[in-house]
């Protein structure tokens, strides 16, 4: 069942092309230029009358919810904010009638997201929910359901679960930045054409995941590990310290990259790794000054930027290139050789990966 991998999570990780393919084929008209929503048939006037939107998760959902703000509030102009889902319940939350609430969960059971869904529907909001599942509670819950067509996932650290939320919450800030005329037909048409290329530039990120595994060999005794980005590339940080923490154990942190010098740079010494990601074109200046804070206390820098990138490569130690594309659909991309670098390390550390201790799939309790 696993298909000849030695775990779910890597052939989960090898699935992805297929996963965000399935996910993406059915929202996108036939001229491929433009975002469709069948399940959601919104007006102009459905969209207007967002005043602001919540989007509330838990776990890795959370980080695709602090993606979807930038995607969002960039493309659509919409105010967004993003809560874990334990939290926004016991905070009485500014929520009414204006308030669109996106509930993001993969398995549509966990039990916190679907409390903070039910509390979003008491004080009056519309929902939406963004999950897997068919057929799970929060689908059920919720006014309105996109559906991830990542197909089954096993292990319990996700991640096709996570790219393919990525790819639906990125064609919904299209559609609605389009529907309210924030968005020019001519950019939709920009960054879609360059999301349909990714299943396919994802091939790159394979062939080249040798040069991740000897990184995880490299870093595989270090206690910490620092994860810096700005912009997009700062949600993405999040996730990818998650993720090495979940499975592997190695504590891990993530940092805005103009933040590290408030403070968490007193932590960078000697050989610590910093994982430095600067892929988002319009800070990549900023964050080069935040690489060169780190190499100047003697950390070991991985860089992970676009592919044709010469300035970054000049600053740090090892570099992990992404197949080039818009702004907004580099993290999909990413994202994988963060996957791959907290699978590998899992796996040299000897750990249970598919089911890492203390972790659950689905967390059904509160
Ligand atoms: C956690 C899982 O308990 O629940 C995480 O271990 C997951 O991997 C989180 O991201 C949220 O799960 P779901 O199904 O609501 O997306």
């Amino acid at each position: 069942e696993k298909g000849g991998f030695e775990h779910f999570m890597i052939k989960e990780i090898f699935e992805q092309p297929k996963a965000i393919r399935d996910t993406l084929s059915c929202r996108v008209a036939d001229d491929g230029k433009s975002v469709k929503f069948d399940e959601l048939n919104w007006s102009p006037e459905d969209v207007n009358s967002i005043g602001k939107i919540m989007i509330t998760a838990c776990g890795t959902a959370y980080h695709a919810g602090l993606l979807a703000k930038y995607f969002i509030e960039k493309l659509a102009r919409i105010p967004v904010e993003v809560d874990i889902a334990s939290e926004y319940r016991y905070r009485d939350p500014l929520t009414d009638s204006k308030t669109l609430c996106i509930i993001i969960s993969q398995s549509g059971e966990t039990i916190d997201t679907l409390a903070a869904l039910k509390e979003a529907k008491r004080r009056g909001a519309r929902s939406l929910a963004i999950t897997n599942v068919v057929g799970s509670s929060i689908s059920r819950e919720a006014d309105q359901v996109v559906y991830t067509w990542a197909g089954p996932e096993i292990a319990v650290a996700s991640t096709k679960a996570y790219t393919t939320q990525l790819v639906a919450l990125l064609l919904l800030a299209l559609y609605m930045g389009r529907l309210n005329g924030q968005l020019s037909a001519e950019k939709e048409t920009e960054i879609l054409q360059d999301l349909q290329k990714v299943p396919e530039q994802c091939q790159y990120i394979f062939d080249h995941a040798d040069d991740v595994k000897q990184l995880a060999e490299k870093f595989k005794n270090k206690e910490d590990v620092f994860f810096i980005g700005r912009s997009m590339d700062y949600g993405l940080a999040m996730e990818g310290a998650l993720k090495l923490k979940e499975i592997s154990y190695i504590h891990a942190e993530a940092y805005a990259g103009g933040e590290l010098k408030h403070g968490t740079l007193a932590l960078i010494v000697d050989g610590v790794p910093v994982i430095a990601l600067a892929t988002q074109r319009d800070v990549e200046e900023k964050m080069i000054s935040n690489i060169k804070e780190v190499k100047a206390r003697n950390a070991q820098v991985v860089g992970v930027v676009q592919d044709d990138d010469t300035e970054v490569a000049k600053t740090v130690d090892y570099i992990i290139k992404i197949p080039k594309s818009d702004n907004f659909v580099m993290p999909v991309m990413t994202v994988i050789p963060l996957q791959l670098l907290a699978y590998y390390a899992a796996v040299v550390r000897g750990n249970d990966v598919d089911k890492p201790r203390n972790l659950a799939k689905s967390v059904t309790v509160e």
